[in-house]
Parts: C-alpha cells; structure tokens; sequence
C-alpha cells in the first residue's frame, strides 16, 4: 500500500558497550534501546514483522491492549503513526477514561500514545482480563472493524522472529546472555538465535516461575534458565536500594535502565557477580530492552511515596 512507510529497515550496528570488569568477568551491554527513538529496544523488534504482517494483510487499524504506564503501547502509537496505519489501544483501568484531559495531563505514556493518534478504550480490569476471549475479540471487531490485533506485551510467532535478530553472528564470543523477562517473547527470540555454547539467562521482572511454559512454547532449545529473585515485589515494584542502583548505574556508565526490567536485570547481573556465580573469563553480554520512555510515570509514583527520582 503507497501510504505505508517501512519504519524497520536495517537498524544501526551499534558495538556493544564494556560496562564492567571484575575478577576476569567481562559485561558488556547491547544497546538495542538506541535502535530507534520512539520504537526503541525489543519492541522494535517485535513489532518489526507484525507490522510487516499488517500491511500485506492490508489492514489500516493495530489494535492492541496493555496498562497505563505499557512500553508496547507507546511503541504500538508511535509505530501505527510512523507506517501509516490507525492504532487503538485498550487500556487497563476504566477510571483512567473518566476524565481523559486529567489522565494525559498526569501520565506521560498514554499523553505520547494519544499524540501519536492512538485511540483509546479503557476498560475494567475484569474485562481486560477477559481480552483474549473469542467473545471479547468479536466485540472488537464489531466495534471497529477488520483491525490487525498485536498481542499484549507484543508477543506471538512473528514476535519472537524479530527478536530472533537481536543477536548478531559477533555475539558468538560471549558465553552468557543476559535479558529481563516480562512475557517471554524476547528471551525466546534469543535462545532460537544463540550458539550451542552459550547459557541464556532470563530475569523476570513479575514473580512467579509461570513463565517456563511460555518459553518452552516458543524456543526448542534449553542451554537456559530463570533467575527469578530479582523482581523487587513484582511487576512495576522498586524500592530505594533499586533506584540508588540506577541512579550510580547512569553516572558510572552513562547507560539510563528503566526500572521494570533492564534494571531489575543489571542489578541482579552485578549481584550475581558479587556472589561469584560466573566463572573466571566468562564474557557476558546484557541486552538493554528499552521502555525508557516509563520513567516519567515511574517518577510520578515515586514522587507519591517520597522516594527519591530517576535522574535522567
Ligand atoms: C523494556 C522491556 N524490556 C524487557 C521486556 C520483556 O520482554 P518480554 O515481554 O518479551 O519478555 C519488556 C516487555 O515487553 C520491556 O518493555
């Protein structure tokens, strides 16, 4: 369609940067947030073949669903603004629709969605959990037509194929691969694309251990693991000690993480390292994901609980 724009051409090759050396442990970073300015990190890459999906379907609408604060809809508005097609997203909260004006003035990623044209639907969290239901989706369809639906979080098979680009054949020098883990869509696209010897680990940003499942769904391969005790309470948790962490991590090495995931990750990488879990001369490579585009809501809610900011 001539009104498309094909937003994930060949990203930049960016060398993967040498954060830290301790005890003959080498970490480097893969700065996949740098990929692109607004569709940044693994959803450029999960984004990247749907989208692609989209427009040889010839669909004008992405729908998709996540909470207020979500990556993937801020990635979703700006991708649908930047390819040519018309984005809804069904958002998690009803409240938040009550009075619009009051909710974009107040949260930073549903005011970026909504300048990239998303529409919005805001639902209650009974309902939003109901969005995968035939009945749900027919709905949908009735509402607003023959859309092209991205999954929550962003993930399905086409996904984890554009995630399967995050390793490069350079990668092959590392023996550990390190990426936060939400639903589990990229850690699969890397397992798919690692080498025989190296050991995939996953730090998973929710508590539980649900997500084994899902992977093993998506990823035939098991040279990986979970190391699930980094999760700060759960999903979207932080306290103090983890935004101190930031906060040194970013004058140290001039890396910004977001605080849902990448540094969740890279806290529990150095602790880890701490704790003598790698073995002499391993080189270990950390993927940043993005979603640093979250901050400025996280800030808002630190700034309610007295906690200290992100600098950024
Ligand atoms: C910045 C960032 N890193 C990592 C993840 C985890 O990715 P996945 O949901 O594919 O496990 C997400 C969620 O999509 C994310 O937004």
């Amino acid at each position: 369609m001539s009104d498309r724009k094909n937003i994930f051409t060949a990203p930049p090759q960016i060398p993967n940067q040498l954060i830290a050396e301790v005890e003959g442990v080498a970490v480097y970073m893969k700065r996949e947030d740098l990929l692109h300015p607004e569709v940044s990190g693994n959803k450029f890459r999960k984004l990247k073949y749907n989208v692609a999906e989209a427009t040889s379907q010839k669909r004008q609408i992405l729908l998709t669903f996540g909470g207020a604060y979500s990556n993937h809809i801020a990635a979703t508005a700006a991708a649908g603004k930047l390819s040519g097609f018309e984005t809804i997203g069904i958002i998690r909260g009803e409240e938040l629709g009550e009075d619009l004006e009051k909710t974009l003035q107040e949260n930073a990623t549903l005011k970026f969605a909504h300048s990239c044209g998303m529409q919005f639907r805001f639902v209650s969290r009974s309902q939003y959990r109901k969005k995968t239901s035939e009945g749900f989706i027919k709905d949908r369809r009735k509402k607003f037509g023959d859309f092209y639906l991205v999954p929550e979080g962003g993930t399905n098979e086409l996904a984890v194929k554009g995630c399967e680009e995050i390793l490069t054949p350079q990668d092959a020098e590392f023996d550990v691969i390190c990426c936060a883990v939400g639903t589990g869509g990229t850690i699969s696209g890397i397992i798919n694309a690692s080498e025989e010897h190296q050991q995939i680990l996953g730090f998973p940003a929710l508590k539980g251990d649900f997500l084994k499942p899902e992977i093993s769904r998506f990823s035939k391969k098991n040279n990986w693991e979970l190391i699930t005790n980094y999760h700060f309470g759960g999903y979207a948790k932080v306290d103090r000690e983890l935004i101190e962490f930031m906060n040194d991590f970013r004058s140290n090495y001039g890396i910004l993480l977001d605080p849902v995931y990448t540094a969740k990750m890279m806290y529990g990488i150095f602790d880890q390292l701490d704790k003598g879990y790698f073995l002499k001369n391993t080189r270990i490579l950390a993927i940043h994901t993005g979603g640093l585009q979250g901050i400025s809501g996280m800030n808002e809610l630190l700034k309610m609980k007295n906690l200290p900011p992100i600098l950024m």
